[in-house]
């Protein structure tokens, strides 16, 4: 039998399936007037002083970037309190993700982590041939009691998404803490905080101090959501030194562009500009949910920047119609929870006219 061209594993991964283009939308049903709130994305934008950096760093794309973003990683180091060796930045945390498949899975290792969460966890284990252990959110949010079961000597990787996406909740600081006290040494936790930016809740758990006690611990922030800077591709992973010198060797050379390195310093340097992005979110979140409950709908109350909100039936004629509207959100039906829909906070005028065209189609 001769051995097949292509990796039946990689036969077995979904391509990604993002949120429905604005412009496709426009072309498809020939409206004019779309918005789209089903990408998790900052509708604030970005900081003016990202902005004018990405600018000047044009003048000088003729030049291969700093491969080790030096100058971003001894401000990120500072802004943490993390000495800069623990740091690795990645072409989004996206890229990280992969970076971790590829640094940790061996033949034999398995993985775990909840369902629904963030889809990329799943590519990451696939990709190495790993099993993954999907264990089910319970009231909406990581069982991290379930997940501890599921732990066994093959463990190797655990991706705990903290706000989780789709739903937006977090586990607290005293089932995290319940949670690590119990895991045995040889498996590695990924605490991707890609919204933690977003979190109100004072019980939200310091995973820093984990990397800090030299833990096996890998924690993942980004600049594509309370930053804004998705477009640009810039995330990080904060771990022990040898676990980043690990995943450097696996690291693309010129991962993140020059024109990224230099946006995200900026925005890290705007701070007041992360403020009112937090806050315009926090409005819109208070916004739907005080409408949501106006229309007699359930919704998970959500740290992050997009809300579940379940329509009492197949949600999907209802993403129909919103679309016929011009408003794109999200299915539950890719999460496994077909009743829902998912909703990006947007400007209040998109929030606005999210809610007037959801109760018209309800009415309907
Ligand atoms: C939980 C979670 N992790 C990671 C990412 C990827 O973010 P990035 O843009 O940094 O690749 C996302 C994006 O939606 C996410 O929801």
């Amino acid at each position: 039998m001769s051995t097949p061209l292509i990796r039946p594993n990689v036969l077995e991964l979904e391509p990604y399936s993002p949120g429905k283009p604005i412009e496709e939308v426009k072309r498809e049903l020939g409206l004019s007037d779309v918005i789209k709130l089903a990408s998790n994305e900052n509708p604030l934008g970005p900081s003016p002083r990202a902005i004018e950096a990405a600018i000047r760093a044009m003048q000088t794309v003729n030049l291969y970037p700093d491969g080790s973003c030096f100058e971003l990683r001894q401000a990120v180091a500072k802004h943490l309190g993390v000495p800069s060796e623990c740091l690795l930045f990645g072409n989004g945390s996206d890229e990280l993700i992969h970076y971790i498949g590829l640094t940790f899975l061996m033949p034999g290792d398995e993985v775990v982590t909840g369902d629904p969460s963030f889809v990329r966890y799943e590519a990451a284990a696939k990709l190495n041939n790993a099993p993954l252990h999907l264990v089910p959110l319970r009231e909406h949010r990581f069982d991290l009691s379930a997940m501890l079961e599921r732990v066994s000597e093959r463990t190797k990787l655990i991706f705990i998404a903290n706000p989780n996406n789709p739903t937006g909740t977090i586990v607290t600081a005293q089932e995290a803490e319940a949670f690590m006290s119990a895991l045995p040494g040889h498996v590695v936790v990924v605490w991707d905080q890609a919204y933690q930016e977003y979190v109100s809740r004072p019980d939200y758990p310091d995973t820093l101090r984990y990397v800090r006690e030299g833990r096996n611990v890998i924690v993942l922030r980004t600049f594509s959501k309370a930053y804004a800077l998705a477009g640009l591709r810039v995330g990080y992973a904060v771990a022990r030194a040898d676990i980043i010198d690990a995943m450097n060797r696996v690291r693309e050379p010129f991962n993140v562009n020059s024109v990224a390195q230099a946006a995200a310093l900026a925005a890290l340097e705007d701070q007041e500009h992360l403020r009112r992005a937090v806050e315009l979110n926090r409005q819109g979140l208070e916004y739907l949910y005080q409408h949501f409950e106006r229309l007699g709908l359930r919704y998970v109350r959500s740290e992050a920047n997009c809300v579940m909100v379940d329509m009492g039936r197949d949600s999907q004629p209802v993403f129909q119609s919103l679309l016929r509207k011009g408003v794109i959100v999200r299915t539950g039906h890719i999460f496994g929870l077909p009743t829902y829909l998912r909703v990006t906070t947007g400007k209040p005028e998109e929030n606005e006219r999210f809610i007037c065209a959801l109760e018209e189609v309800l009415q309907a």
